[in-house]
């Protein structure tokens, strides 16, 4: 996908899930169980691809120290513009998804949240997506990934598929599989998005926490679950 002229043309709908429920609540209700037996501030979060910020905006409202990234000057416009209105903290920063480990960053972001744009990166840059995550990420700490199932749809995000994600983020385990658009709309249902919610914690081996028990965040959570498997 041609962001950079997406923006231009000021053609963004997917910024619009943010008003259409049957989205921003399953995608909320993900990030409500990062949240779950903490008071704010829950820790710093990395909005990958935020585009003007309509999520990270929300992670911070919740009480996140949260840091979007962008490759595309308008969308970050955009998101000061955003940022600004709402009144609330959030870092914005031009830099590259699949460079994130050279971004000066450190390691300490509990979440990481992607709605958008490892679905449409090729294989080379999902890997190094996933291993510039690895980089940042604490050892605890979660991902939630909204993609497009696999499918040719022209200049549109190819999708991917759990298989796909998971070879991304070796050291990771997909936890929960979700619906991410319970409701699609007409376009949604014409280029057959099929959204998905992947949520992913580091494997076992690779946690601080890995005290022996499961982990209590990997329960089976909302009627749209496909699938949840302890981490
Ligand atoms: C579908 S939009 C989603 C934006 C935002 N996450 C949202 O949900 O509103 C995908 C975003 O990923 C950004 N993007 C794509 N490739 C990128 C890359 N390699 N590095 C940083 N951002 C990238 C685009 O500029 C765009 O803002």
């Amino acid at each position: 996908m041609n962001y950079r002229l997406l923006y231009a043309m000021g053609f963004h709908p997917w910024e619009d899930l943010a008003e259409h429920r049957p989205y921003a609540d399953g995608l909320l209700r993900l990030v409500a169980r990062e949240e779950e037996g903490r008071r704010p501030p829950f820790g710093a979060a990395l909005d990958v691809g935020t585009g003007s910020a309509v999520w990270g905006v929300e992670l911070a409202r919740r009480g996140w120290d949260v840091t979007g990234i962008d490759i595309v000057e308008k969308a970050l416009n955009r998101a000061r513009e955003r940022v600004g209105k709402a009144g609330v903290e959030m870092r914005l920063m031009y830099g590259d998804v699949t460079k994130l480990g050279d971004a000066g960053f450190g390691s300490d972001f509990r979440l990481i949240l992607d709605t958008g744009t490892f679905h449409g990166l090729t294989d080379d840059q999902r890997a190094a997506m996933g291993s510039g995550v690895d980089a940042v990420a604490t050892t605890d700490a979660t991902v939630i990934i909204d993609c497009f199932a696999p499918r040719r749809r022209g200049p549109l995000p190819r999708g991917a598929s759990r298989a796909d994600v998971e070879r991304a983020f070796p050291g990771w385990d997909v936890t929960d599989v979700e619906v991410a658009d319970t409701e699609p709309d007409m376009i949604s249902k014409l280029f057959r998005f099929d959204e998905r919610f992947y949520r992913l914690r580091r494997n076992r081996a690779e946690r601080s926490d890995d005290s022996a028990g499961p982990d209590p965040a990997a329960v089976t959570s909302g009627p749209v679950s496909l699938r949840a498997s302890p981490s």
